[in-house]
């Protein structure tokens, strides 16, 4: 069976006196679980999380790279500088970027490729927005912004992460549904598994206000394999039990 991911988005949040006592407190209290974990930090805090994160059972992850490879980009940083201090994961297309930052899926599926060529995997996130799902065009929605990625990453789509966040659930308490999360990740699954014949090994996984109460049921749909948690990720006790519903 493949082992669920739990990932921590952190979003802008922290400092090196929370990081610390926020990682320590995961680690102790983790043991070794059998599923995977990840914390997707800000840039800034990657060489303390590193350190102190070395030799345990949790994955460094980043939340945006540059689309480039290198050069004169003023405040950006590329996937070769995440590779070097041990990034394993790095989210692309997170909402609130494609919503405050104007990223198009295009630009997000060439940031997948750049972290890809580094040998870091990519959580590419889609998701509709209400208005998006009022008007009934959340698979259009999710179809469209997969489909770029898929395009310009070809064979390479089996390394992949995707999580389906809706956005109207991001830090509003609002879930999704079981049902609602369930059938929009069977719709990504059919997507891959046109495109790859490695597409059920591809983990799917939900974010949007998954917390220690609501995540065991979500986990417990056929076609999602984890998930990527924002609020909840911040409290050592709650993302423990979040991930033991995981594991
Ligand atoms: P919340 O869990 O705070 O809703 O955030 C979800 C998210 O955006 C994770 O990337």
């Amino acid at each position: 069976m493949k082992k669920k991911l739990i990932a921590g988005n952190w979003k802008m949040n922290g400092s090196l006196a929370a990081n610390e006592t926020l990682v320590k407190g995961l680690l102790a209290g983790l043991g070794a679980p059998v599923c995977q974990v990840a914390l997707c930090v800000p840039s800034v805090y990657l060489a303390q999380c590193q350190a102190l994160m070395a030799h345990g059972a949790m994955s460094l992850g980043s939340q945006d790279v540059s689309q480039h490879e290198v050069g004169a980009f003023t405040g950006e940083i590329s996937a070769a500088m995440l590779q070097e201090f041990g990034v394993h994961y790095c989210i692309v297309g997170h909402s609130e970027r494609r919503q405050y930052h104007f990223e198009s899926d295009v630009l997000v599926a060439t940031k997948a490729q750049r972290v890809l060529a580094c040998g870091i995997t990519p959580i590419v996130c889609v998701g509709e927005t209400l208005a998006e799902r009022e008007a009934g065009r959340t698979e259009e929605v999710v179809k469209r912004q997969l489909a770029a990625v898929i395009h310009a990453n070809g064979c390479c789509i089996s390394e992949v992460v995707v999580a389906y966040e809706p956005v109207w659930a991001i830090g509003t308490g609002k879930t999704a549904s079981i049902e609602q999360a369930q059938q929009v990740h069977a719709v990504l699954r059919q997507q891959l598994q046109a495109a790859s014949n490695q597409a059920d090994r591809i983990p799917i996984i939900y974010g949007g206000s998954m917390n220690a109460a609501n995540a065991a049921q979500l986990l417990a749909q056929p076609d999602i394999d984890g998930g990527l948690v924002g609020g909840a990720s911040l409290k050592v006790s709650d993302f423990l039990s979040i991930i033991a519903s995981a594991c």
